[in-house]
């Protein structure tokens, strides 16, 4: 239950894309506590209750538990995830400011094609608040993995390639960030800050923001 506040709970979403991910995950949550306990009461009827489940042969046992539950719950999340996803990642051209996040080990740096005379910042992504924001991750080394658990989702830096998320801060804040890929012994050193100012401040904070130590 710790995990439920502070600055990297996913369970505490201040954007539409990390509530996206906030709403599957309760509703996987309510979902397995019903499948849960209709299978640990039959195991427990199986055990006290010797003869129980005979009336059903073990083939209709297979179809029933193993085919008629699983098939349309496993594939109603499927549908729902990659609906969900796809959300999620947006489209590329679309209406959102471009920032770049680049990583390598030890390190985040972020960069801001879409504002002019922006320093690149080290540690500190700076986001306008109430716009939506695409990601572009790209790492220098190995793998690593972008993510700010009450805004969006995760999505790997991979070297030689560009990724793209949308996050959204719906109110100016500071939040949390993390590498969420283990990617060396620097891995725990990967943590960022996202500070999204009001958006009419936004240039003028972004200008006068520090690089940050190379
Ligand atoms: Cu970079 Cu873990």
């Amino acid at each position: 239950m710790a995990g439920c506040g502070g600055d990297l709970s996913a369970l505490d979403p201040a954007g539409p894309f990390a509530e996206s991910i906030a709403r599957l995950w309760w509703a996987m949550l309510l979902g397995a506590i019903p499948l849960f306990a209709l299978v640990v009461g039959l195991f427990l009827l199986t055990v006290l209750r010797p003869g129980f489940g005979r009336r059903l042969s073990a083939k209709g046992w297979i179809v029933a538990g193993g085919l008629a539950l699983p098939l349309p719950v496993l594939t109603a999340l499927l549908g729902y995830a990659l609906f969900q996803g796809e959300y999620r990642l947006g489209r590329p051209g679309s209406e959102a400011l471009r920032v770049e996040a680049r990583a390598r080990m030890g390190q985040w740096s972020f960069a801001y094609p879409d504002t002019p005379g922006a320093p690149v910042t080290v540690g500190v992504l700076h986001l306008p608040a109430g716009r939506l924001v695409e990601i572009t991750v790209t790492s220098e080394d190995v793998i690593h993995s972008f993510w700010v658990p009450r805004l969006g989702g995760k999505i790997d830096a991979i070297p030689g390639h560009e990724t793209r998320l949308r996050l959204l801060a719906e109110a100016p804040g500071t939040f949390g960030g993390v590498c969420a890929e283990y990617c060396g012994v620097s891995h725990t050193d990967m943590r960022f800050t996202v500070r999204a100012h009001e958006a009419g401040r936004y240039a003028a904070e972004l200008a006068k923001a520090e690089t940050g130590a190379e």
